[in-house]
C-alpha cells in the first residue's frame, strides 16, 4: 500500500482531500523498529511526531532504580511525540517498540503547517491529549487510593478477559512480574509478594513469565 493510501486509514489524516494527502505523503517518512528497540528516551530533544502504521508502542517512565511505569500502550492509527513538539520541551517519557512496529514520522515544521491548515487535525490532537490526561488521572487515583493487592487483581482480571478465546476458554498470561509492576505503578518486589499471596490462596499458578488464573470468579470478587 502506498503512503497516501495508508494515510487515508489513519484517523487524524482521514479528512484530508486527495491533493492534501498526496502532498503530505511526500513529506512524511516511514521507518520500522524491531521488537524491544527504543525510539527515544525521556529528556531527549523531540523533533518529530510519530504515527503507528502497525505494531505496538509502549510509552513509559522509569526511575534510576530500574522501576518502570507504563503510561500507555499505543496501536495502529494512534500517534505520540506531540508533546515535545507542542511545548518545545524535551521528550516527557520513553518510547519503545513492544512488538515489531512500523511508523510514519512528521517533522516539526510539517506538523505545524498540517495543524494550522486542518482544523480537524487540531481537534484530533486536542481530543487525544484530553483522553490521555483522563487515563493518567485514573492511574494516579488508583495508585493513590487502591492497595497494590487490589490493583494487581484488577489488572490480572483485565488481562485475562482480553486474552480469553471466543469459546470462553482461558489461556495462561504471558507477562513478567516486571511488566505487571509497570502496568500498575508498583515495584517488581511488591508484585512478587502479592502474587505469592494469590498463589497460596489457590487463585493463580505462576511459572517463568507465565501466570495462570485458576479461579477467575474468585479473583473478580476481590476487585469489586
Ligand atoms: P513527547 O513528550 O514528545 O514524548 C513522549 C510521548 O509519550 C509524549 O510526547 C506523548 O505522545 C506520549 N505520552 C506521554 N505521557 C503520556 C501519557 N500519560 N499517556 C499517553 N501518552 C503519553
Amino acid at each position: 500500500m502506498d503512503t497516501a493510501d495508508l494515510l487515508s486509514q489513519i484517523p487524524i489524516f482521514a479528512s484530508l482531500g486527495n491533493e492534501d494527502r498526496g502532498s503530505l505523503a511526500e513529506r512524511i517518512l516511514r521507518q520500522s523498529f524491531p521488537k524491544g528497540s527504543t525510539l527515544f528516551r525521556r529528556g531527549e530533544p523531540g523533533n518529530a511526531l510519530y504515527i503507528i502504521i502497525r505494531g505496538q508502542i509502549r510509552i513509559f517512565a522509569s526511575t534510576r532504580q530500574g522501576n518502570e511505569i507504563t503510561l500507555a500502550l499505543l496501536g495502529p492509527g494512534e500517534f505520540f511525540g506531540e508533546m515535545a513538539l507542542l511545548d518545545g520541551e524535551p521528550r516527557s517519557a520513553n518510547a519503545e517498540a513492544a512488538e515489531e512496529t512500523e511508523v510514519h514520522f512528521l517533522d516539526r515544521d510539517n506538523f505545524f503547517s498540517f495543524l494550522m491548515h486542518k482544523e480537524s487535525a487540531l481537534r484530533a490532537i486536542l481530543r487525544a491529549l484530553s483522553q490521555r490526561l483522563r487515563r493518567t488521572d485514573d492511574l494516579l487515583a488508583e495508585a493513590y487510593f487502591l492497595q497494590i493487592s487490589h490493583r494487581l487483581a484488577r489488572k490480572l482480571v483485565e488481562l485475562q478477559e482480553r486474552t480469553a478465546t471466543g469459546d470462553g476458554a482461558s489461556r495462561p498470561l504471558r507477562v513478567t512480574q516486571r511488566e505487571l509492576a509497570g502496568m500498575i505503578g508498583a515495584t517488581r518486589e511488591s508484585v512478587n509478594k502479592e502474587l505469592n499471596v494469590l498463589r497460596k490462596k489457590g487463585l493463580v499458578q505462576t511459572s517463568r513469565n507465565r501466570i495462570t488464573i485458576l479461579d477467575l470468579d474468585r479473583l473478580k470478587r476481590r476487585v469489586r
